[in-house]
C-alpha cells in the first residue's frame, strides 16, 4: 500500500455560530473565533491517497490531476470566500475543521477516485486552521 499526498493552501472567512444556541453559549464555546464580523484563517489541506501503483504508470494517481481536481472541487468555491455565506456544499455546517474535513472528503471522493489506480481510495484529508491547530477526516482509521 502507497500513500500519496497533495497539500495546498488557501485563504477564508469564517465565523463559528450556532444559531439555536444563546450569544452567551457561542461566545464561551466558540471564543474569537464567534467574533460577529468574521475572521480569517490561512488553511492547509493535505488530501492523501491510498492505493497500488499503476502497473503501466507506477502512479497511484497522477499529481497533476489531484491538484487540478482540489482547485474544481475545494479551492474554486472555498479560496477568499466567506465559508459561512458562500459555499453551497457547506451551507448546513458549522464551519469548524472537523465539519469542513469529512465535507471535503465528500466533495473530493468521488472525482479522486475516478482518477486513481485501480482499487486506490481516498484516504484522508487533513486540515490545518493554524500551523499547531489541524483536524483530519479519515473513514478507515478506527480507535
Ligand atoms: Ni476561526
Amino acid at each position: 500500500m502507497v500513500f500519496v499526498t497533495r497539500q495546498t493552501h488557501f485563504n477564508a472567512a469564517h465565523r463559528l455560530v450556532n444559531s439555536n444556541k444563546s450569544d452567551q453559549w457561542n461566545q464561551e464555546t466558540y471564543g474569537k473565533c464567534n467574533y460577529a464580523n468574521w475572521h480569517g484563517h490561512n488553511y492547509v489541506l493535505e488530501v492523501t491517497l491510498a492505493g497500488i501503483p499503476d502497473p503501466d504508470s507506477g502512479y497511484v494517481i497522477d499529481l497533476g490531476r489531484l491538484k487540478k481536481i482540489i482547485e474544481q472541487y475545494i479551492l474554486e468555491p472555498c479560496d477568499h470566500r466567506n465559508l459561512n455565506m458562500d459555499v453551497p456544499f457547506l451551507s448546513d455546517i458549522i464551519p469548524t475543521s472537523e465539519n469542513l474535513v469529512h465535507a471535503f472528503y465528500d466533495q473530493l471522493k468521488k472525482p479522486v477516485e475516478a482518477e486513481a489506480s485501480q482499487g486506490s481510495v481516498l484516504y484522508s484529508v487533513k486540515l490545518f486552521e493554524t500551523e499547531r491547530n489541524s483536524a483530519e477526516y479519515c473513514p478507515y482509521r478506527t480507535l
